[in-house]
């Protein structure tokens, strides 16, 4: 590889289908998801008639291929829609994007019969989906499950508890990854499709969270569940761990654009506010410390915005690969990271009120710290991005004499890459 292939080099083109998507999402965010945000969020409510709305609109079609009923319409597509809702609330954005979260390893590993099934009963929104990874011991490590998948003749029968599943209970079909061979390092695990309903499949606790209240997360339980092996995605074992990394590959740019979505909602209340609220006899807009404030928060909020599209085209464009792995986590972490700064200078902007309920600022205070944690937290993408750096960096060869052998021997480092 040469060195200028290390740099994205991304045309980001919006099909027309992807703006009217967008469009038809603004919509929908404008009439039944905002006006309803802060009342849901202080009852713990899921927004059902929103979710209906979107399923109306064909906008769980997006991500589905056009063979099982879908828009093939893409990551880029997906990440403006969720971008889109999450500007009106950010764990509406998470509650439609976890439906794409838990169908990708459907679509990019699933058999034909497991596409056929499911894929169209998704697209027309008539069933959620939930992703079920995370569990109290494996969070960041998530190959260290321990949920187990036994074969028992033509049925596997699954044991265990899984934790933090978003969507849970308002799901009707979960992919579940599970432990089928405790011998293997890198073949240890396989996901499942279990469906609502499926007996010994229980939602156990539902968590009260510090944001994104409107959205459930759940600890599901495994006690002796029984699927048939045709539930087993791909039909063969071993290739769960694959399949969940090439899922969060391309789910994390849906999480960058809730994540940009929610700093330019609260980019947009601050900056009313700022032209409202009046101290020392002029809007406070006015003081320069404020412009600063506004300043910056519109010129991370941009970027973030352009990395995100950048990344959620490439997966588009390319498929995965290596690089593109690497944008997704880049564009997952700095975005959150920029909702998470972006938040809290729209609280400061908004002073004493922005500490209050009454205001809406603080909710999007506390809906952006969950960003940096779910889907991989952010230190784990500024691991997968450092992994590809240091690979990245046999690729450079020609830069290697422009540095001083002594370097090497005065600290004893080893090439990693000789
Ligand atoms: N695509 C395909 N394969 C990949 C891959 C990728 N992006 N990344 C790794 N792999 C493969 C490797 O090639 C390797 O394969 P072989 O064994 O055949 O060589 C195998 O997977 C193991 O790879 P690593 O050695 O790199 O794995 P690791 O144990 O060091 O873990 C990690 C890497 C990046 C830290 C990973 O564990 C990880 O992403 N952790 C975070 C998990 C996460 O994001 N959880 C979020 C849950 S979802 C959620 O939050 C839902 C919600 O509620 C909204």
């Amino acid at each position: 590889m040469q060195a200028a292939e290390n740099v994205m080099q991304q045309n980001i083109v919006f099909s027309e289908q992807a703006l009217e998507l967008q469009a038809l999402a603004r919509k929908i965010a404008d009439e039944v998801v905002r006006p309803k945000a802060a009342e849901l969020d202080e009852k713990h409510e899921y927004n059902m008639e929103a979710a209906q709305a979107l399923a109306k609109a064909g906008l769980f079609k997006t991500w589905i291929p056009k063979e099982y009923g879908g828009h093939s319409a893409g990551v880029l597509a997906l990440s403006l829609i969720a971008e889109e809702l999450a500007k009106a609330d950010s764990g509406f954005g998470v509650a439609f994007a976890v439906n794409a979260l838990g169908s990708f390893p459907i679509v990019l590993g699933g058999t034909e019969e497991q596409k056929k099934k499911y894929l169209p009963l998704i697209g027309n929104g008539e069933k959620f989906v939930a992703f079920c990874l995370s569990e109290k011991f494996a969070g960041s490590d998530a190959s260290g499950l321990a949920v187990t998948a036994v074969k028992d003749g033509d049925d596997y029968i699954i044991n265990g508890e899984k934790k933090w599943t978003t969507n849970g209970g308002i799901a009707d079909i979960y992919t579940v990854f599970a432990v089928t061979d405790r011998t293997s390092r890198s073949r240890r695990i396989s996901a499942f499709i279990v469906e609502k309903g499926t007996p010994g499949f229980t939602i156990n606790k539902v968590e009260n969270k510090m944001g994104i209240r409107g959205v459930p997360v759940v600890e599901t339980h495994f006690d002796n569940v029984r699927v048939p092996a045709e539930n087993l995605i791909g039909g063969r074992e071993g290739m769960g761990f694959k399949h969940a990394m090439m899922t969060l590959d391309h789910a994390r740019p849906g999480v960058a654009a809730q994540a940009v979505g929610a700093s330019q909602g609260a980019l947009d209340l601050a900056n009313v506010y700022a032209n409202r609220r009046v101290q020392f006899k002029v809007p406070i807009s006015q003081h320069q410390m404020v412009q600063k404030m506004l300043a910056d928060m519109a010129m991370k909020t941009e970027s973030a915005r352009q990395l995100t599209y950048a990344a959620a085209a490439a997966i588009d464009e390319k498929g995965p690969n290596p690089m593109n792995s690497k944008m997704a986590a880049m564009a997952k972490c700095l975005s959150s990271d920029v909702a998470m700064e972006v938040a809290t200078d729209a609280v400061q902007v908004f002073g004493g009120y922005g500490f209050m309920e009454d205001y809406p600022i603080a909710k999007f205070f506390r809906d952006a710290k969950i960003l940096q944690i779910y889907e991989g937290t952010n230190q784990v993408q500024r691991i997968v991005i450092a992994r590809h750096l240091i690979r990245e960096a046999g690729e450079l060869e020609h830069l290697k004499e422009f540095i001083p052998t002594e370097t090497q021997e005065r600290y004893g480092a080893e090439d990693l890459n000789a």
